[in-house]
């Protein structure tokens, strides 16, 4: 029972170990949407290759398009919490306005299902309309609530 309790414990503080708590829970909110975005990113890019080099991968367009839409579910949560210092691009205006940010998403999600149906569909032009209007809606989220490159994090300070 006791060795139990104090496995738990121990347990319990290897997990809160990290020095300064809210820091390091900071840092890894901001590692997890990044890798939330470079995954719908990935999905974006997989399509790209497709439809440009004319791969005979017509059938993954829809996958990639749903997997972008179900990856849109998760980023209310990944956005929840305001951690807008360290090494991001998210503008604090997420925070203010987000209501907007959160619409933007699901007009994201949206585009994507459209890209989803134009590819069951197979039409290569209707498919590379799709993949525009998804395109947009990546740049109307970005526009207000992503720093520009001159001000990423990415850039060397
Ligand atoms: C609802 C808003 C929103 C939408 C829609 C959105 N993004 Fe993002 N995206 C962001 C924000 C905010 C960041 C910055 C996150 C950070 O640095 O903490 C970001 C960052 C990124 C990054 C860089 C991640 C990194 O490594 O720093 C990529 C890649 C990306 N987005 C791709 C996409 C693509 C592709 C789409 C469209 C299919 C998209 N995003 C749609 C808000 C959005």
């Amino acid at each position: 029972m006791l060795g139990r309790f104090l496995a738990a414990v121990t347990l319990g503080a290897l997990i809160a170990v990290p020095g300064s708590h809210a820091r390091a829970n900071g840092d890894s909110v901001i590692e997890y949407r990044q890798h939330l975005m470079r995954a719908i990113g990935g999905h974006m890019a997989a399509v790209a290759a497709v439809v440009k080099g004319r791969l005979p991968l017509t059938e993954h367009i829809a996958e990639h398009a749903e997997l972008i839409e179900k990856a849109a579910e998760l980023v209310p949560a990944a956005f929840e919490e305001q951690v807008s210092d360290g090494l991001t691009d998210a503008q604090p205006e997420i925070w203010s306005k987000m209501d907007e940010f959160v619409e933007l998403n699901a007009e994201m999600a949206q585009a994507s299902a459209a890209l989803a149906n134009a590819a069951e569909e197979g039409d290569m032009r209707d498919i590379a309309m799709a993949m525009q209007s998804l395109g947009k809606s990546c740049g109307s989220c970005h526009q207000p609530f992503r720093k520009p490159k001159e001000e990423s994090y990415k850039q060397p300070r």
